[in-house]
């Protein structure tokens, strides 16, 4: 068994807390491998951003548990090596399970996600509180991510055909009833990079789609119904057009993609929403670049080159996102 601060790690308590009152959002990248988690590193120390480090349960079976453990020590003593002890977290995004949380607590996240938003409200209530009870129990204090609302989008296990809006009523009564230290809530985002169906947008001149805006009317309700408390937005990519093209330049093929808009997380990220999920354009980054390296060097073969400018792009990527959309640059 081991506890995150053997690791080097912090939960996300200090952090929310000063997110919330700072107006500003933590950052929650998804990693699983190294380039991913070097880039972010760099960034955010290149930044001074405090990061929340993702793991999804199929990034965990492709990168093993152990592995990625390790990668999170790892990440926590290369920032100081870099030159700056920014805050590291450890979190378990779109945890399905009370074993699998616990799994994850037991092996040292500082931070899980109990995605119960499945279910019927009062087995979502049931089972994030059971999670809450074991993480709070740690020495430690694991902080623990609930969920209330659907979004819609498909990414391995988190898959849903429609999104259903958070319902602001519910808020208070699942915050009080299940402990939970942060909620994410549906107000119009959704996973992947094809967050909209071509008919939900309205189209620009050059056939560029524009998605429907945020539902700030809800985010403002449940801000009403339990001021200051963490609020997350998931599905939050905003799917660079310029990547996109990239992609189809070099042979790929990414139709009717689309994201949230910037301007609009950085709204959000004013709010009390104090975590954003962005994992998909990550992908898009380094797939943009592979694609061109591949083409335009058909010669290469040393994983070094291929993979290095991805994580070049990727770094520059977050730097952009932590200084320009999420206002988290110059708060370690
Ligand atoms: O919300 C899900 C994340 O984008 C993780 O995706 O399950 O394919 O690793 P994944
Ligand atoms: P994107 O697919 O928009 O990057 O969302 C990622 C996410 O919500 C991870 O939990
Ligand atoms: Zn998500």
């Amino acid at each position: 068994m081991t506890s995150y601060t053997e690791l080097g790690l912090v939960n996300t308590r200090e952090l929310f807390k000063k997110a919330v009152s700072g107006g500003y959002a933590l950052p929650a990248y998804n990693f699983n491998n190294m380039e991913q988690m070097q880039a972010i590193i760099q960034a955010c120390v290149e930044t001074k951003s405090p990061v929340i480090l993702q793991v999804s349960s199929g990034a965990r079976k492709y990168a093993n548990q152990n592995l990625l453990k390790n990668m999170a020590k790892g990440a926590v003593e290369y920032a100081h090596e870099l030159g700056c002890d920014i805050p590291i977290v450890l979190h378990l995004d779109h945890g399905d399970s009370f074993e699998l949380c616990k799994d994850c607590i037991e092996t040292g996240f500082s931070s899980v996600m109990i995605d119960g938003s499945k279910y019927p409200y009062d087995e979502n209530v049931a089972l994030t509180k059971k999670v809450c009870e074991f993480a709070h129990s740690r020495k430690d204090y694991v902080t623990v991510e609930g969920e209330l609302g659907v979004l819609a989008g498909v990414e391995d296990d988190v898959s849903a055909e429609h999104s259903h809006y958070t319902q602001p009523a519910e808020v208070e009564d699942f915050v009080k009833k299940t402990g939970v230290d942060s909620l994410a809530i549906s107000i119009g985002t959704s996973h992947g990079r094809a967050k909209f169906k071509p008919e939900q947008c309205t189209r620009t001149a050059d056939g560029i789609l524009i998605p429907p805006p945020l539902r700030f009317d809800i985010l403002e309700e449940v801000e009403k119904r339990i001021p200051g408390f963490p609020i997350v937005l998931h599905g939050s990519s905003s799917v660079p057009i310029e990547y996109v093209h990239m992609i189809e330049k070099y042979g790929g093929k990414l139709t009717d993609s689309v994201g949230i808009p910037e301007e609009q997380l950085r709204r959000a990220a004013k709010s009390a929403v104090c975590k954003i999920n962005i994992d998909s354009d990550g992908r898009l980054a380094m797939t943009a670049l592979v694609r061109k390296v591949l083409t335009e060097h058909p010669e290469e073969f040393d994983p070094r080159k291929i993979l290095g400018p991805a994580r070049d792009e990727l770094k520059k990527l977050y730097s952009h996102k932590n200084v320009n959309v999420l206002g988290s640059a110059n708060r370690v």
